[in-house]
Formats: structure tokens, C-alpha cells, sequence
């Protein structure tokens, strides 16, 4: 058992508990090439022709329309130069007292060409890996965020069953060539998120609106999981092995048996359905944490009393019972692998990392036990099909210098930390 202390906040965490905050290697490192990079290029001159439709409706619409009109927001391009600068962004992480980062190892860079693996970036990552666990910091390695060899996409990428043995073969020749050890993996992130956007919405590569292929690339991505699972264990016995999963907390805004239908049902849909296919295996369950649906009749009713720049209606004080409803289900310690706020002028992120720690304490007296809160970002970083504007990051970069200057609320985040570990 470790020691649990109440420290002068009034909180109880583990000496173990992990502190930290995640980055993605596509969306801050620059300089890569993928099959999202190709869609960039692809794509960014009749993104940034849609701005008006897409975000006029926003508050911060003024702000940011010169900035998501320019083809230029929308193609990844240096990104926050993570990829050369992580040693300086580690001295930042050191300041802020935090003890665990998410970062991961980027597919594409490893074997850029089908079965041609590059030694060379498999080295920077070990040395990335092993700089965080000489700072004393406990890395959570991502294997897979969403990105891909541009080879992989055309063969079908997670479309097709038969694919998945590409990507187990890049975790093998990472777990027999890497060689640092690594307390937590994160093989997929957000599998929902990734098939709903990419394969049903139709807003991101390779754009694709079918419910079927939808099905078809969750069932492929958990047999990738529960494979790569495998495989993981088999080098790093002592490994905690999980993913990030993207869940929505439902509850019901009235007291009608429709409401209360319609969040049974879509939590079983929208949330259980994958986690059922992985459930076996996983050591840990990893929760990344942005949103309640209040439901009303069949639809959801969200009062956003408070929204993030995208126009998401914040509530971190609902990450107390969600985290309850998952533990009872799935009996597994719980990390944050991801929870943030887009906010440009940081007007939300200090209130929304009080209450989700709050929550948390909240959680542990309720039984469940915590890992650890791993906030959404690190660094501002290229947010996807929205690109650069919508800024996540707990350190703010100016993309035109690559200035960090550190927010607020990082800073009042950092010293809560050193509050509730150090007394
Ligand atoms: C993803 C991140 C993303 C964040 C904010 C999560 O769904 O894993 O890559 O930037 O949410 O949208």
C-alpha cells in the first residue's frame, strides 16, 4: 500500500500519485510526415474559405478570424518545435513540479517506409525518454495518436482487418529496440473519437461517411490493442498497459423515463461498446475527460453556464461521479490521461484544474482509486482540424518565435502540487 498523507490543502494523495500534463508528437513536434500532413496540404485553402461557417458562431470569433482564415493555420508545419526544443520544455515541466509527462513515439518517423525502420529516430526518442526518467519524471508513453506512415493510409489504414498486423509489427520492433523502461503505455488514444471523426463525421482523413466502416476500424483498433497488449507485457512484464479513452459522462436533466433511457443508452453506445472489446486487457483505465451531455427526451441539453473557446460547455464537477460509475463497472485503478480547456485568455483552465483535482479527492473518498491527473497540454499545439487557434496549452506558444511563456494557471497549478506533495 503506499502512504496516503493529508497535506496543508486539506487533500489526500498518495506520494504516487501522478501530477503531470500530456502533448501528442503530431500536434507539437513539426517536422512530420504522415497521412495527416498529406491531408493538410490537401485540405488548408478550403478550411481556412470555411472559417466564417465553421466558427462565426463562437465567442472568440473576433479574436481569432483573421488567424483561422489563413490556409496557413491549418497545416502542421514546424508545430511547437517539441521535437528539437523537448529538452527545454523538460526544465519547464522540472519548475512545475510535475512528475509525470505524456508524450509518445511517432509511427511515422519510426518507419517512414513499409517494413524500413529509421534507428535513428527510434534513438531520439530513447534519449527523449530517458532525459524525462533522469529529471525524475514518470513518462506515459503514447504508441499511437491518431497519425500514420502515408504507406499505411493507403493501404487501407485501420479500414482493414488485415492492417493491423503493420502496426504490431512497429510495436515490436519499438519494444525489442527501445530499451527504456516505461511504467505506463498508452497504445491507441481516443479509438472512438478517431473512427467517429475520420470514418462517420467525415472531418478528418480520410473523410469517410459510413456507420459500417465506423464499426469496422473500432473492432480493428481493438484487436490492435489487445495484441499489442500482448506483445507489450512480454518485454516490460511490470509495465501498466491501457488507452485513453475518450468518454462523455451522461446524466439526465429531468426525471422522465425517456431522459433517463436515453443516458443508459448512450453511455452503453457511446462509451461501453469499445471498452467492452479491450476490457480484458487493460491494467489501468485510462480516461481522457472533456465532456458532460445533459439529456433531455432523446437529445442533449447542455446549459453551458460556462464554454471553452470552442464553444464546449464546461463541467469538471461531473468527473467525480463519472469516475465512480466507471470504477464500479470496470474495477480498475483510474488515470487522467487527458482533461483541459481550450482558452485562449486562460480565463477558465486555473477553475477548471481546481475542480477536477477537487473531483478527484472527491472520487478517492468515494473508493475509486486514482493514478493520477495528466492535464491537456502541455504546450499550446496544433488542435487537429481546427489547427492552430484554439489554444490548450498550460505553457503559451508564440508560433512565430517559439516563445514559451508559462500561464497563470500552470503556475498556480505547480505550486498546488508542491503543496499537496510537499507537507
Ligand atoms: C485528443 C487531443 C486533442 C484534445 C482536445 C483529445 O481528444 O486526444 O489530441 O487535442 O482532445 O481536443
Amino acid at each position: 500500500m503506499t502512504q496516503t498523507k493529508k497535506s496543508s490543502t486539506g487533500l489526500k494523495f498518495s506520494k504516487d500519485f501522478l501530477w503531470g500534463a500530456s502533448v501528442s508528437t503530431h500536434q507539437v513536434e513539426g517536422g512530420n510526415h504522415n497521412q495527416w500532413t498529406v491531408w493538410e496540404l490537401e485540405t488548408a485553402k478550403q478550411r481556412a474559405s470555411e472559417a466564417q461557417s465553421n466558427y462565426s458562431h463562437l465567442d472568440c470569433w473576433e479574436e481569432i478570424k483573421h488567424q483561422a482564415s489563413l490556409p496557413s493555420n491549418y497545416v502542421s508545419g514546424v508545430a511547437s518545435d517539441h521535437y528539437n526544443r523537448y529538452k527545454n520544455d523538460l526544465e519547464y515541466v522540472k519548475k512545475l513540479n510535475f512528475t509525470a509527462l505524456r508524450s509518445g513515439i511517432e509511427w511515422s518517423r519510426i518507419e517512414p517506409e513499409e517494413g524500413i525502420f529509421d534507428k535513428q529516430a527510434l534513438e531520439h526518442y530513447t534519449e527523449y525518454f530517458n532525459d524525462l526518467k533522469k529529471a525524475g519524471i514518470t513518462p506515459i508513453l503514447t504508441l499511437w495518436h491518431w497519425t500514420f506512415p502515408e504507406w499505411f493510409a493507403k493501404k487501407g489504414g485501420f479500414l482493414k482487418r488485415s492492417n493491423v498486423k503493420y502496426y504490431l509489427r512497429y510495436v515490436k520492433y519499438v519494444m525489442d529496440n527501445f530499451g527504456v523502461k516505461i511504467d505506463f503505455f498508452i497504445t491507441v488514444n481516443e479509438p472512438t473519437t478517431y473512427a467517429a471523426m475520420s470514418y462517420y463525421e467525415s472531418r478528418w482523413p480520410p473523410q469517410k461517411k459510413s456507420i459500417i466502416s465506423t464499426i469496422r476500424v473500432l473492432h480493428n483498433l481493438a484487436r490492435a490493442h489487445n495484441r499489442a497488449y500482448k506483445i507489450i507485457k512480454k518485454t516490460y512484464p511490470k509495465s501498466q498497459i491501457g488507452l485513453a479513452h475518450s468518454c462523455t459522462y451522461f446524466y439526465a436533466g429531468d426525471s422522465s423515463l425517456i431522459s433517463r433511457i436515453s443516458v443508459w443508452s448512450a453511455h452503453r453506445f457511446g462509451n461501453e461498446y469499445f471498452i467492452n472489446l479491450v476490457k480484458r486487457y487493460q491494467d489501468y483505465f485510462g480516461l481522457n475527460y472533456y465532456f458532460a451531455n445533459r439529456m433531455i427526451g432523446t437529445r442533449a441539453h447542455n446549459q453551458k453556464k460556462k464554454k471553452n473557446d470552442l464553444g464546449w460547455s464546461l463541467e469538471p464537477d461531473k468527473l467525480r461521479p463519472f469516475l465512480s460509475v466507471l470504477y464500479k463497472k470496470y474495477k480498475l485503478p483510474i488515470l487522467i490521461t487527458e482533461s483541459g480547456v481550450a482558452d485562449s485568455v486562460d480565463k477558465y483552465r486555473k477553475w477548471w484544474i481546481a475542480q477536477s483535482i477537487k473531483a478527484i479527492d472527491g472520487a478517492q473518498k468515494d473508493g475509486v482509486p486514482m493514478l493520477g491527473y495528466i492535464h491537456w497540454s502541455l504546450l499550446d499545439n496544433f488542435e487537429w482540424a481546427e489547427g492552430f487557434w484554439p489554444r490548450f496549452g498550460l505553457i503559451e506558444v508564440d508560433y512565430k518565435t517559439q516563445k514559451r511563456t508559462v500561464r497563470p494557471s500552470a503556475k498556480w497549478y505547480g505550486q498546488v502540487i508542491e503543496k499537496i506533495r510537499g507537507s
